[in-house]
């Protein structure tokens, strides 16, 4: 069975960008997977890039930033959906925890996880306040213009 196969855990390893865009598309995770050199970018700018693999097949993967002494914030979280509820979320928020006891992580929850991290033990935060970027609400990949 495909969920008994051992999983291999990686946070030394930056997945080609369109393995992870196949990733997003069928997790599914929000993001400008139709437009790879944005994604790529993405991936070049974040210094915690944590991933999941199974049987050479990328199957997990968190994306964030942190300044490794005070503050961290999650990007990104997407699970191969046959292999969602199976712990490998919760290894990969543990990999990122177990970087520094220092850091201070925050995230922005999807509207399916809306629960997911209460349920793993983080706190809601009330004084969160954001800027939307100025192609919200476009289709993701669509050009600026
Ligand atoms: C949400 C997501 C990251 C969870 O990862 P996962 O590997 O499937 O979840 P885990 O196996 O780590 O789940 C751990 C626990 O959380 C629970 N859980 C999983 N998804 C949940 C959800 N959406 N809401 C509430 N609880 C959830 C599991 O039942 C499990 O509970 P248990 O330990 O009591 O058995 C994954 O389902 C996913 O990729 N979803 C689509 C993309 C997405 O929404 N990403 C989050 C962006 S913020």
């Amino acid at each position: 069975m495909q969920d008994s196969l051992p999983i291999e855990f990686r946070r030394d390893y930056r997945p080609e960008i369109e393995l992870i865009a196949a990733l997003y598309d069928a997790a599914p995770l929000r993001r400008p997977t139709s437009d790879l050199p944005r994604l790529r970018q993405m991936y070049e700018a974040a210094n915690v890039v944590l991933s999941a693999w199974q049987q050479g097949r990328l199957v997990g993967i968190l994306r964030g930033w942190t300044d490794g002494a005070y503050h961290g914030y999650i990007c990104d979280l997407a699970i191969a959906p046959d292999l969602q509820n199976a712990g490998i979320g919760r290894r990969l928020l543990a990999m990122a925890l177990e970087m520094s006891p220092r850091i201070e992580w925050i995230l922005r929850a999807s509207v399916i996880a809306k629960d997911y991290y209460r349920h793993l033990g983080w706190e809601k935060i009330d004084n969160g306040w954001f800027v939307k970027r100025a192609d919200a609400g476009r289709p993701a990949g669509a050009p600026a213009t």
